[in-house]
């Protein structure tokens, strides 16, 4: 016997580590991103585009091969069209882009200009990490690089600290105030493998007591063991030398003259010796900007630091340069847990200054409960309520004469009822316009204003001004 039911099949979910961003999100993402770009252009950055997967080559050597990042979350597959070609590929979802943009620098030989390039980035990376609040595995950066020929002043600690200047201008114009620059110089290539050398010399004896990915740290990039988090590795780590005591005297005063620009300006900042980062590239300046509000242990809103020998690396000219990424997620849950900080406050605030709440007598959650009105997106002007199926294609008609005149309108459907038309647009919209038979034939619409419950007649003629805020 067979049952006509059709077969339950399993919804199929985001992929774990990826997220949908739905529109009570957006706004709040559109904000941060138009004023980054508000922001770069008082600095004169431009933005750049690069492909969101690239050759497997490109982060391999540009990131470099011992990193977590290239070692074992990258997202790569052998391109199938060409795998059994000589033209065989190996790529790779892009896992940052800083190696995307001095490729593109590379390629479109922007050095040859002789002028400073400023690039900025906002776009989603890709890294196959552990999920968790803050750490996704496709997750969005907006980043910058500054990068050009040696004449054109790329190497210059003015450049350093104009992009930590123009960072802490553009958190501060967020409304993140509670950032904290930590910052460090990781010296020249000779210098740190000096220190490398170094540093294996004194991991060599405490070794065996360390966890396992730090011993084999310990072996393939020493350098990595001081970012790691381990507890009970600390000790170990805090008895290590110092990278300030390996810096050439050049390295030392580029370093010096970067911090003696942040004081002039008056941008503050921690020094942490410890602070290496996790990519290869790196070389004299490296930085970070923590934030206390929101992120827990994914407390890194933003990394980056100088790359004076990365395009040598990828086979391009000489190109000193320096940048940074911002993770997008971890700004907005900054600016979501702050909102929601302050909002707290006022509120209760609000309701101890009207006698509704003290301390102890509710739960503060029930009376927000109780009080607070529902979240919604932000309003529309007007919503369209065609009364019968008969005058739905005018009701179109009057939706794109208000739209082209700037408005935001939704529209109904004739074969709601009144009742239905009216809670949708209340939820929607500022105003209700009600075409019926009566005021097709009158050329009007019926206009309800929601804040005040106002309802009359109006002239299409005069429509406009009525609708406008
Ligand atoms: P990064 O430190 O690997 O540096 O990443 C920069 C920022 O991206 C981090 O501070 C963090 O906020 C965010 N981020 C990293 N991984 C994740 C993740 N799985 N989920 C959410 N957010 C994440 C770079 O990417 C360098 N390219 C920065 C740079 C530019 N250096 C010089 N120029």
């Amino acid at each position: 016997m067979s049952d006509n039911k059709p077969a339950l099949r399993a919804a199929i979910k985001a992929v774990r580590g990826t997220r949908d961003l739905l529109p009570d999100q957006t706004p709040l993402w559109n904000r941060v991103e138009a004023t980054a770009r508000a922001v770069f252009a008082r600095y004169g950055f431009g933005e750049i585009r690069t492909p969101i997967f690239e050759d497997t080559s490109l982060f391999a050597r540009g990131v470099g091969e011992e990193t977590d990042i290239v070692g074992k979350e990258m997202f790569t597959w052998e391109d199938r069209a060409r795998a059994a070609s000589e033209k065989a590929q190996s790529l790779t979802l892009r896992p940052e882009s800083t190696a995307g943009v001095v490729r593109a620098y590379i390629e479109h030989k922007l050095g040859e200009t002789g002028h400073l390039q400023k690039l900025y980035y906002i776009g989603p990376q890709f890294r196959r990490e552990r999920p968790q609040r803050g750490r996704y595995r496709q997750f969005w950066q907006i980043g910058a690089e500054v990068i050009g020929p040696q004449s054109s002043g790329a190497e210059s600690p003015l450049r350093d600290a104009e992009v930590l200047e123009m960072l802490a201008a553009y958190l501060n114009e967020l409304g993140i105030l509670d950032w904290k620059l930590e910052l460090n110089s990781v010296g020249s290539a000779e210098d740190r493998a000096r220190y490398n050398a170094a540093l294996r010399e004194a991991l060599a004896p405490v070794k065996d007591k360390l966890c396992a990915d730090n011993q084999r740290r310990a072996e393939t990039n020493p350098l990595r063991v001081l970012d790691s988090k381990d507890e009970a590795d600390q000790e170990i780590i805090n008895a290590l030398p110092k990278i300030a005591d390996f810096l050439s005297p050049d390295s030392r005063a580029h370093f010096d003259a970067v911090l003696a620009a942040l004081d002039a300006c008056s941008v503050p900042y921690t020094l942490n010796p410890r602070l290496v980062r996790g990519l290869d590239y790196y070389t004299r300046t490296t930085f970070e900007f923590t934030v206390t509000t929101g992120l827990g242990t994914q407390n890194a809103l933003l990394g980056g630091g100088r790359y004076d020998g990365l395009s040598e690396l990828l086979g391009g000219p000489r190109a000193p340069g320096i940048g940074f990424a911002i993770g997008e997620d971890r700004l907005i849950l900054t600016l979501q847990a702050q909102a929601e900080q302050d909002e707290r406050a006022k509120h209760e605030a609000e309701l101890i200054a009207r006698g509704l709440w003290s301390p102890g007598v509710m739960s503060h959650i029930e009376t927000e409960r109780q009080l607070l009105p529902a979240k919604r997106y932000p309003l529309l002007d007007a919503y369209i309520a065609p009364l019968g199926p008969a005058q739905n294609p005018a009701a179109l008609a009057l939706a794109h004469d208000l739209r082209a005149a700037g408005l935001t309108i939704e529209v109904g459907d004739g074969s709601f009822k009144l009742r239905k038309h009216f809670d949708t647009a209340d939820t929607l919209a500022r105003h209700i316009l009600l075409l019926g038979e009566d005021e097709l034939a009158t050329n009007t619409v019926t206009l309800k204003t929601f804040a005040t419950g106002m309802q009359t007649k109006v002239e299409r003629a005069t429509l406009l001004a009525a609708l406008r805020p």
